[in-house]
């Protein structure tokens, strides 16, 4: 009798590594053991015509599992536009990236982390947003000269007032979000606290320490005799553990809308502590403007329904791009959404 065994694993493997498995059982070779049939002594065909059945069979159930394995794969394309921590879980990206996350992603993470700890929710951004929460929930009325400093990208389509919907210039946009979602906090004696660690956009001129697409993170809380003293005590306290050694804060006067009074906030370079005239990260000014703050004005507070007599709260908002360099010793923010594998392969 002819021996089909080797036959089949022959064809098992083709199936196996083909994308067109189906094709493999119009093969020439299967067909050959068919035409056979007929040559063979009567006594010994009936037996035969059953085993080339039985491969036939077993050929059959191959090609079926093949072609689920071959779909599943198709269900899972690679998504572009996931951040690079989503991705990196396939192996070829592993392959590629050594697995490691995307700075931003890990950065994002333990500041989420020492917030958290500190007692504030963390929630998401959007990226099409509407001027509401961009500027009048934030106290720039239409016509404000301060809407201009934003650089803000607009979009065609335009929201139910006429208005263009916009990407958003700052993560402050989802302060009204979190006063209102939040505000039943207050009744029960609780406090507002959240942050916002995301993206935003400006239509910017492009350099070393400018990109049109970075993060922010904002703060926001609210309860009773809420102070300044509070608002530097809360920054001062993240950005320690956040950079794990003892800092210096300056709290200089500002303008924002939406803060009063309103702060600029450097702190010590962590760096050259001011010792070093040619430090990178300071210019040897000793000190490094990092975040805009102060305590919510009132209108903001009115607009999300919290009777301002009552309550006080803060906000800050706080480049993380800018933290990172920081922290790393960045030379240039673009490297940062440059998808650079060389940068990337260092975190
Ligand atoms: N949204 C401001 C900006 O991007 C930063 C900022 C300043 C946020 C003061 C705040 C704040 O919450 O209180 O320039």
């Amino acid at each position: 009798m002819i021996d089909t065994s080797k036959l089949k694993s022959e064809l098992l493997l083709e199936i196996s590594s083909t994308d067109a498995p189906r094709t493999v059982l119009r093969s020439d070779k299967l067909k050959d053991l068919y035409s056979q049939i007929p040559t063979l002594p009567p006594e010994q065909r009936g037996d035969f015509g059953r085993l080339v059945n039985q491969l036939k069979n077993e050929l059959e159930q191959a090609v079926v599992e093949r072609e689920a394995e071959l779909s599943k794969v198709e269900l899972e394309p690679i998504d572009v536009t996931a951040p690079m921590d989503v991705n990196s879980n396939r192996p070829e990206m592993i392959a590629a990236t050594d697995g490691s996350q995307h700075p931003l992603s890990q950065e994002i993470t333990k500041i989420a982390d020492i917030f958290n700890r500190m007692g504030y929710l963390v929630e998401e951004s959007r990226e099409v947003d509407d001027q509401f929460h961009m500027f009048e929930s934030l106290n720039f009325p239409k016509g404000h000269p301060a809407r201009d400093d934003y650089d803000t990208f607009m979009t065609e389509e335009v929201d139910e007032n006429g208005d263009r919907l916009i990407a958003p210039a700052h993560t402050s946009t989802m302060q009204n979000r979190i006063l209102k979602k939040y505000r039943s906090n207050l009744d029960k004696g609780e406090a507002i606290a959240a942050i916002v660690p995301d993206r935003v956009f400006r239509n910017e001129d492009l350099d070393s320490r400018h990109e049109h697409t970075f993060y922010q993170i904002e703060g926001v809380y609210v309860a009773k005799n809420v102070t300044v003293g509070n608002l530097i005590a809360t920054l001062k306290e993240f950005l320690q553990e956040y950079y794990q050694q003892d800092l210096d804060v300056r709290v200089n006067p500002f303008y924002f809308p939406f803060t009063e009074p309103s702060f600029e906030f450097a702190l010590s370079c962590p760096f050259c502590k001011g010792q070093d005239d040619s430090c990178k990260v300071c210019s040897g000014e000793g000190w490094v403007e990092l975040l805009g703050c102060g305590l919510i004005h009132l209108n903001v507070l009115k607009m999300a329904d919290i009777d301002p007599s009552e309550y006080t709260g803060f906000a800050f908002g706080c480049g993380i791009d800018r933290l990172i360099m920081m922290k790393h010793q960045i030379e240039d923010i673009r490297h940062l959404e440059s998808a650079k594998l060389d940068f990337l392969k260092q975190f």
